[in-house]
Protein backbone atom coordinates (compact mmCIF):
# COMPACT_ATOMS: atom_id res chain seq x y z
CA UNK A 1 0.00 0.00 0.00
CA UNK A 2 1.52 3.21 -1.12
CA UNK A 3 0.39 6.35 0.46
CA UNK A 4 0.76 10.11 -1.09
CA UNK A 5 3.59 11.94 0.28
CA UNK A 6 2.76 15.24 -0.35
CA UNK A 7 5.59 16.64 -2.77
CA UNK A 8 2.93 19.35 -5.31
CA UNK A 9 -0.58 19.14 -4.92
CA UNK A 10 -2.23 18.01 -7.84
CA UNK A 11 -5.60 17.57 -10.01
CA UNK A 12 -7.12 16.68 -13.20
CA UNK A 13 -7.71 20.08 -14.63
CA UNK A 14 -9.69 18.88 -18.20
CA UNK A 15 -10.70 15.82 -19.93
CA UNK A 16 -11.40 15.30 -23.88
CA UNK A 17 -12.77 12.18 -25.73
CA UNK A 18 -13.49 10.80 -29.22
CA UNK A 19 -14.91 8.62 -30.80
CA UNK A 20 -15.29 7.27 -34.58
CA UNK A 21 -18.69 7.58 -35.86
CA UNK A 22 -19.16 4.38 -37.50
CA UNK A 23 -20.91 2.22 -35.31
CA UNK A 24 -21.88 -1.61 -35.17
CA UNK A 25 -24.42 -2.74 -33.10
CA UNK A 26 -25.82 -5.98 -31.87
CA UNK A 27 -27.89 -6.51 -34.82
CA UNK A 28 -24.98 -5.84 -37.14
CA UNK A 29 -23.03 -8.46 -35.39
CA UNK A 30 -25.89 -10.86 -35.98
CA UNK A 31 -25.26 -10.90 -39.48
CA UNK A 32 -21.64 -11.42 -39.06
CA UNK A 33 -21.70 -14.40 -35.90
CA UNK A 34 -24.10 -16.83 -34.47
CA UNK A 35 -25.47 -14.36 -31.72
CA UNK A 36 -28.13 -12.47 -31.17
CA UNK A 37 -29.09 -8.88 -29.29
CA UNK A 38 -30.56 -10.39 -26.44
CA UNK A 39 -27.10 -12.53 -25.83
CA UNK A 40 -25.36 -9.55 -26.22
CA UNK A 41 -27.45 -7.60 -23.88
CA UNK A 42 -28.13 -10.12 -21.42
CA UNK A 43 -24.43 -11.23 -21.32
CA UNK A 44 -22.47 -7.92 -21.33
CA UNK A 45 -24.91 -4.76 -20.97
CA UNK A 46 -23.32 -4.08 -24.62
CA UNK A 47 -26.23 -2.69 -27.68
CA UNK A 48 -23.67 -0.78 -30.09
CA UNK A 49 -20.03 -0.11 -30.37
CA UNK A 50 -17.94 2.75 -31.98
CA UNK A 51 -16.00 1.07 -34.50
CA UNK A 52 -12.46 3.08 -36.48
CA UNK A 53 -12.87 3.32 -40.00
CA UNK A 54 -10.82 1.70 -43.04
CA UNK A 55 -7.37 3.27 -42.47
CA UNK A 56 -7.82 5.11 -39.31
CA UNK A 57 -5.25 4.01 -36.12
CA UNK A 58 -4.97 5.08 -32.81
CA UNK A 59 -2.68 7.73 -32.77
CA UNK A 60 -5.88 9.59 -34.95
CA UNK A 61 -8.40 9.14 -32.03
CA UNK A 62 -5.19 9.86 -29.61
CA UNK A 63 -4.79 13.07 -31.20
CA UNK A 64 -8.45 14.08 -31.39
CA UNK A 65 -9.14 13.56 -27.88
CA UNK A 66 -5.65 15.62 -26.99
CA UNK A 67 -7.07 18.47 -29.26
CA UNK A 68 -10.25 18.30 -27.03
CA UNK A 69 -8.62 18.91 -24.05
CA UNK A 70 -5.89 21.23 -25.14
CA UNK A 71 -9.62 23.57 -26.40
CA UNK A 72 -11.07 22.88 -23.09
CA UNK A 73 -8.16 23.96 -21.41
CA UNK A 74 -7.61 26.48 -23.62
CA UNK A 75 -3.65 25.93 -23.64
CA UNK A 76 -1.37 25.25 -26.59
CA UNK A 77 0.14 21.65 -26.84
CA UNK A 78 3.35 23.32 -26.74
CA UNK A 79 2.84 23.83 -23.09
CA UNK A 80 2.77 20.25 -22.10
CA UNK A 81 5.86 18.12 -20.92
CA UNK A 82 4.90 14.80 -21.06
CA UNK A 83 2.53 12.84 -23.34
CA UNK A 84 1.44 9.18 -21.81
CA UNK A 85 -0.33 7.22 -24.47
CA UNK A 86 -2.02 3.81 -22.84
CA UNK A 87 -2.47 1.44 -25.07
CA UNK A 88 -2.51 -2.23 -26.54
CA UNK A 89 -3.19 -1.26 -30.39
CA UNK A 90 0.08 1.28 -31.21
CA UNK A 91 0.03 2.17 -35.06
CA UNK A 92 2.58 0.25 -35.12
CA UNK A 93 5.71 -1.67 -32.26
CA UNK A 94 7.72 1.25 -32.51
CA UNK A 95 7.78 3.90 -33.12
CA UNK A 96 5.65 4.73 -29.78
CA UNK A 97 2.10 6.28 -30.40
CA UNK A 98 3.11 9.17 -28.02
CA UNK A 99 5.57 9.95 -30.37
CA UNK A 100 3.14 9.89 -33.16
CA UNK A 101 0.90 12.19 -30.67
CA UNK A 102 3.84 14.51 -30.21
CA UNK A 103 4.38 15.35 -33.71
CA UNK A 104 0.83 15.47 -34.63
CA UNK A 105 -0.22 18.26 -32.32
CA UNK A 106 2.97 20.51 -32.04
CA UNK A 107 4.09 19.46 -28.45
CA UNK A 108 7.51 20.79 -29.01
CA UNK A 109 8.72 20.36 -25.61
CA UNK A 110 7.28 17.09 -24.64
CA UNK A 111 8.49 13.67 -24.26
CA UNK A 112 6.52 10.90 -23.51
CA UNK A 113 5.72 6.81 -23.93
CA UNK A 114 3.23 4.19 -24.20
CA UNK A 115 2.10 2.78 -21.53
CA UNK A 116 1.20 -1.30 -22.11
CA UNK A 117 -1.50 -2.36 -19.09
CA UNK A 118 -4.50 -3.14 -21.23
CA UNK A 119 -7.71 -1.90 -19.53
CA UNK A 120 -5.98 -1.08 -16.96
CA UNK A 121 -4.05 1.48 -18.83
CA UNK A 122 -5.52 4.82 -17.96
CA UNK A 123 -5.35 4.01 -14.34
CA UNK A 124 -1.82 3.23 -14.39
CA UNK A 125 -1.36 6.63 -16.57
CA UNK A 126 -3.10 8.75 -14.09
CA UNK A 127 -1.15 7.32 -11.08
CA UNK A 128 2.46 8.38 -13.41
CA UNK A 129 1.19 11.33 -14.07
CA UNK A 130 0.32 12.70 -10.80
CA UNK A 131 3.80 11.68 -9.99
CA UNK A 132 5.85 13.17 -12.41
CA UNK A 133 3.75 16.95 -11.55
CA UNK A 134 3.37 15.87 -7.77
CA UNK A 135 6.98 15.61 -7.56
CA UNK A 136 7.98 18.97 -9.13
CA UNK A 137 9.17 18.15 -12.07
CA UNK A 138 6.03 18.32 -14.51
CA UNK A 139 3.51 21.36 -14.88
CA UNK A 140 0.97 19.59 -17.98
CA UNK A 141 1.37 15.72 -18.14
CA UNK A 142 -1.28 14.14 -20.94
CA UNK A 143 -3.01 11.00 -20.02
CA UNK A 144 -4.72 9.31 -22.92
CA UNK A 145 -6.17 6.15 -22.97
CA UNK A 146 -6.77 5.04 -26.76
CA UNK A 147 -7.30 1.94 -28.31
CA UNK A 148 -8.71 0.44 -31.77
CA UNK A 149 -9.70 -3.10 -30.88
CA UNK A 150 -11.23 -4.03 -33.91
CA UNK A 151 -7.76 -4.09 -35.30
CA UNK A 152 -7.11 -7.29 -33.31
CA UNK A 153 -10.22 -9.04 -32.91
CA UNK A 154 -11.69 -12.23 -35.16
CA UNK A 155 -15.14 -10.76 -36.18
CA UNK A 156 -15.56 -14.71 -36.51
CA UNK A 157 -15.03 -15.48 -32.61
CA UNK A 158 -18.41 -14.61 -31.43
CA UNK A 159 -17.16 -14.78 -27.36
CA UNK A 160 -14.75 -11.94 -27.98
CA UNK A 161 -16.27 -9.64 -31.46
CA UNK A 162 -19.53 -8.61 -29.67
CA UNK A 163 -17.41 -7.22 -26.64
CA UNK A 164 -14.90 -4.38 -27.86
CA UNK A 165 -15.03 -0.70 -29.50
CA UNK A 166 -12.77 1.49 -30.23
CA UNK A 167 -12.10 4.88 -28.77
CA UNK A 168 -9.74 7.30 -26.93
CA UNK A 169 -9.85 9.82 -23.63
CA UNK A 170 -7.60 12.26 -22.58
CA UNK A 171 -7.20 14.16 -18.91
CA UNK A 172 -4.74 16.44 -18.28
CA UNK A 173 -3.11 16.56 -14.52
CA UNK A 174 -1.31 19.72 -13.47
CA UNK A 175 -0.36 21.33 -10.09
CA UNK A 176 -3.27 21.91 -7.55
CA UNK A 177 -3.78 25.08 -6.22
CA UNK A 178 -6.78 24.00 -4.64
CA UNK A 179 -5.64 21.33 -2.23
CA UNK A 180 -4.55 17.72 -2.91
CA UNK A 181 -6.94 16.15 -5.66
CA UNK A 182 -4.89 12.78 -5.63
CA UNK A 183 -5.97 11.26 -2.94
CA UNK A 184 -4.10 7.66 -3.05
CA UNK A 185 -3.96 4.77 -5.42
CA UNK A 186 -3.67 0.84 -5.39
CA UNK A 187 -2.11 -0.85 -8.59
CA UNK A 188 -0.88 -4.22 -8.93
CA UNK A 189 0.11 -6.53 -11.47
CA UNK A 190 -0.38 -10.41 -10.94
CA UNK A 191 1.65 -12.14 -14.20
CA UNK A 192 0.24 -15.20 -13.25
CA UNK A 193 -2.90 -14.21 -15.44
CA UNK A 194 -1.39 -13.80 -18.68
CA UNK A 195 -2.60 -16.63 -20.78
CA UNK A 196 -6.26 -15.71 -19.59
CA UNK A 197 -6.39 -13.20 -21.71
CA UNK A 198 -3.76 -12.29 -24.52
CA UNK A 199 -2.71 -11.66 -28.24
CA UNK A 200 -0.47 -14.58 -28.57
CA UNK A 201 1.56 -13.44 -31.86
CA UNK A 202 3.89 -10.43 -33.36
CA UNK A 203 6.34 -10.29 -30.73
CA UNK A 204 9.43 -11.30 -30.48
CA UNK A 205 8.36 -15.03 -28.92
CA UNK A 206 6.19 -15.23 -32.29
CA UNK A 207 6.98 -13.29 -34.97
CA UNK A 208 4.78 -12.87 -37.14
CA UNK A 209 4.25 -16.02 -39.83
CA UNK A 210 1.84 -17.29 -42.27
CA UNK A 211 1.42 -20.20 -39.73
CA UNK A 212 0.51 -17.44 -37.39
CA UNK A 213 -1.67 -15.46 -39.39
CA UNK A 214 -3.30 -18.88 -40.64
CA UNK A 215 -3.48 -19.60 -37.33
CA UNK A 216 -5.51 -16.46 -36.05
CA UNK A 217 -2.79 -15.73 -33.45
CA UNK A 218 -2.84 -11.79 -33.97
CA UNK A 219 -6.45 -11.52 -32.59
CA UNK A 220 -7.71 -11.49 -28.81
CA UNK A 221 -7.41 -14.89 -27.16
CA UNK A 222 -8.92 -14.95 -23.90
CA UNK A 223 -10.92 -17.16 -21.25
CA UNK A 224 -13.67 -15.32 -20.85
CA UNK A 225 -15.13 -17.10 -17.47
CA UNK A 226 -11.47 -16.64 -15.81
CA UNK A 227 -10.68 -13.09 -16.82
CA UNK A 228 -14.86 -12.55 -15.80
CA UNK A 229 -14.03 -14.22 -12.13
CA UNK A 230 -10.81 -12.84 -12.03
CA UNK A 231 -12.10 -9.18 -12.64
CA UNK A 232 -15.21 -9.25 -10.21
CA UNK A 233 -12.83 -10.41 -7.27
CA UNK A 234 -9.95 -8.07 -7.58
CA UNK A 235 -11.71 -5.01 -8.29
CA UNK A 236 -13.95 -4.94 -5.25
CA UNK A 237 -10.60 -6.20 -3.36
CA UNK A 238 -8.58 -3.77 -4.42
CA UNK A 239 -11.34 -1.15 -4.33
CA UNK A 240 -11.58 -1.86 -0.91
CA UNK A 241 -7.84 -1.68 0.44
CA UNK A 242 -7.50 1.96 -1.46
CA UNK A 243 -11.01 2.80 0.47
CA UNK A 244 -10.02 1.32 4.39
CA UNK A 245 -6.32 2.72 3.81
CA UNK A 246 -7.30 6.65 3.20
CA UNK A 247 -10.09 5.48 6.52
CA UNK A 248 -13.03 6.32 3.94
CA UNK A 249 -15.77 3.85 3.09
CA UNK A 250 -17.93 3.60 -0.55
CA UNK A 251 -20.42 6.01 1.05
CA UNK A 252 -17.86 8.86 1.18
CA UNK A 253 -17.47 8.23 -2.84
CA UNK A 254 -20.07 10.53 -5.06
CA UNK A 255 -18.86 8.55 -7.92
CA UNK A 256 -17.34 5.44 -9.24
CA UNK A 257 -15.99 4.75 -12.40
CA UNK A 258 -15.02 1.26 -13.31
CA UNK A 259 -13.58 0.18 -16.31
CA UNK A 260 -16.39 -0.74 -18.75
CA UNK A 261 -15.96 -4.55 -19.46
CA UNK A 262 -19.11 -6.11 -18.52
CA UNK A 263 -22.25 -4.50 -17.00
CA UNK A 264 -22.13 -8.16 -15.04
CA UNK A 265 -18.47 -7.31 -13.53
CA UNK A 266 -19.45 -3.66 -12.37
CA UNK A 267 -22.77 -4.30 -11.14
CA UNK A 268 -21.22 -7.33 -8.89
CA UNK A 269 -18.44 -5.53 -8.20
CA UNK A 270 -20.77 -2.37 -6.63
CA UNK A 271 -22.38 -4.82 -5.13
CA UNK A 272 -19.86 -6.30 -3.19
CA UNK A 273 -19.01 -3.16 -2.13
CA UNK A 274 -22.31 -1.88 -0.85
CA UNK A 275 -21.97 1.05 -3.53
CA UNK A 276 -25.32 3.20 -4.14
CA UNK A 277 -25.46 1.97 -7.73
CA UNK A 278 -26.75 5.39 -8.68
CA UNK A 279 -22.92 6.17 -8.33
CA UNK A 280 -21.24 3.83 -10.65
CA UNK A 281 -21.09 5.21 -13.95
CA UNK A 282 -22.12 2.24 -16.43
CA UNK A 283 -22.17 3.40 -20.65
CA UNK A 284 -21.12 0.16 -21.39
CA UNK A 285 -23.96 -0.50 -23.63
CA UNK A 286 -23.22 2.59 -25.96
CA UNK A 287 -19.42 1.90 -26.53
CA UNK A 288 -18.53 -1.65 -25.53
CA UNK A 289 -15.52 -1.93 -24.58
CA UNK A 290 -12.66 0.04 -25.31
CA UNK A 291 -9.75 -0.76 -23.49
CA UNK A 292 -8.24 2.18 -21.98
CA UNK A 293 -10.30 4.49 -23.50
CA UNK A 294 -13.37 3.85 -21.01
CA UNK A 295 -12.58 5.48 -17.78
CA UNK A 296 -12.22 9.20 -19.70
CA UNK A 297 -15.24 8.34 -21.78
CA UNK A 298 -17.40 6.91 -18.78
CA UNK A 299 -15.70 9.87 -16.83
CA UNK A 300 -16.78 12.09 -19.46
CA UNK A 301 -20.73 11.09 -19.60
CA UNK A 302 -20.31 11.50 -15.52
CA UNK A 303 -19.40 15.11 -15.79
CA UNK A 304 -21.82 15.82 -18.59
CA UNK A 305 -24.65 14.23 -17.52
CA UNK A 306 -23.90 16.57 -13.97
CA UNK A 307 -23.41 13.61 -12.04
CA UNK A 308 -19.60 14.45 -11.36
CA UNK A 309 -19.13 17.77 -10.07
CA UNK A 310 -15.91 19.76 -9.06
CA UNK A 311 -15.05 18.33 -4.98
CA UNK A 312 -16.93 15.44 -5.97
CA UNK A 313 -14.65 12.45 -4.49
CA UNK A 314 -14.57 9.86 -7.90
CA UNK A 315 -12.96 6.30 -7.61
CA UNK A 316 -11.30 5.07 -10.64
CA UNK A 317 -11.34 1.15 -10.90
CA UNK A 318 -9.92 -1.41 -13.67
CA UNK A 319 -8.87 -5.24 -14.37
CA UNK A 320 -7.55 -5.93 -17.34
CA UNK A 321 -4.65 -8.10 -19.62
CA UNK A 322 -1.61 -9.20 -17.59
CA UNK A 323 -3.17 -9.16 -15.05
CA UNK A 324 -3.09 -5.63 -14.28
CA UNK A 325 -5.29 -3.95 -11.44
CA UNK A 326 -5.59 -0.17 -10.58
CA UNK A 327 -7.61 2.12 -8.21
CA UNK A 328 -7.08 5.69 -8.27
CA UNK A 329 -8.82 7.92 -5.73
CA UNK A 330 -9.32 11.62 -6.99
CA UNK A 331 -11.19 14.63 -5.81
CA UNK A 332 -12.67 16.37 -8.99
CA UNK A 333 -11.95 19.93 -9.60
CA UNK A 334 -13.62 21.63 -12.18
N1 LIG B 1 -23.52 -15.11 -28.61
C1 LIG B 1 -24.17 -16.22 -28.27
N2 LIG B 1 -23.62 -17.19 -27.53
C2 LIG B 1 -22.36 -17.00 -27.10
C3 LIG B 1 -21.62 -15.85 -27.42
C4 LIG B 1 -22.25 -14.88 -28.22
N3 LIG B 1 -21.64 -13.76 -28.58
N4 LIG B 1 -20.42 -15.94 -26.86
C5 LIG B 1 -20.36 -17.09 -26.20
N5 LIG B 1 -21.56 -17.74 -26.36
C6 LIG B 1 -21.97 -19.04 -25.85
C7 LIG B 1 -20.80 -19.94 -25.53
O1 LIG B 1 -20.36 -20.62 -26.69
C8 LIG B 1 -21.42 -20.89 -24.54
O2 LIG B 1 -22.16 -21.85 -25.24
P1 LIG B 1 -22.17 -23.38 -24.74
O3 LIG B 1 -22.76 -23.35 -23.36
O4 LIG B 1 -23.02 -24.06 -25.75
O5 LIG B 1 -20.74 -23.81 -24.73
C9 LIG B 1 -22.41 -20.01 -23.78
O6 LIG B 1 -22.62 -18.84 -24.61
C10 LIG B 1 -21.91 -19.57 -22.44
O7 LIG B 1 -20.56 -19.13 -22.60
P2 LIG B 1 -19.77 -18.49 -21.43
O8 LIG B 1 -18.38 -18.23 -21.86
O9 LIG B 1 -20.01 -19.33 -20.20
O10 LIG B 1 -20.58 -17.11 -21.27
P3 LIG B 1 -20.43 -16.06 -20.15
O11 LIG B 1 -21.72 -15.86 -19.51
O12 LIG B 1 -19.22 -16.34 -19.30
O13 LIG B 1 -20.12 -14.75 -20.98
C11 LIG B 1 -18.31 -13.35 -21.63
C12 LIG B 1 -18.98 -14.70 -21.84
C13 LIG B 1 -19.29 -12.27 -22.02
C14 LIG B 1 -17.09 -13.32 -22.55
C15 LIG B 1 -17.89 -13.17 -20.16
O14 LIG B 1 -17.21 -14.31 -19.71
C16 LIG B 1 -17.05 -11.97 -19.94
O15 LIG B 1 -17.47 -10.86 -20.13
N6 LIG B 1 -15.80 -12.16 -19.47
C17 LIG B 1 -14.90 -11.05 -19.24
C18 LIG B 1 -14.10 -10.90 -20.48
C19 LIG B 1 -13.67 -9.48 -20.72
O16 LIG B 1 -14.34 -8.55 -20.39
N7 LIG B 1 -12.55 -9.35 -21.38
C20 LIG B 1 -12.16 -8.07 -21.82
C21 LIG B 1 -10.90 -7.53 -21.36
S1 LIG B 1 -10.48 -7.81 -19.70
C22 LIG B 1 -11.35 -6.77 -18.85
O17 LIG B 1 -11.72 -5.81 -19.40
C23 LIG B 1 -11.65 -7.08 -17.45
Amino acid sequence: MYHIKVMRNVKISALGCYTPPRQLTNHDLEKLVETSNQWILERTGISTRHIAGEGVATSDLAVEAARAVLDQRGIPAGSIDAILVCTVTPDMLFPATACLVQDRIGASRAWGFDLVAACSGFVYGLTTAAHLVGCGTHQRVLVIGADTMSRIINYKDRSTCVLFGDGAGAMLVEPSEDGQCFLGFRNEVDGSGGEALKMPAGGSRRPASNDTVAGDLHYVHQDGQAVFKYAVRRMYEVCKELLDSQGLTPADVAVMVPHQANRRIITNVADRLGIDPAKVVINIDRYGNTTAATIPLATRDAVSEGRLKKGDLVLFAAVGAGFTVGANLWRWSY
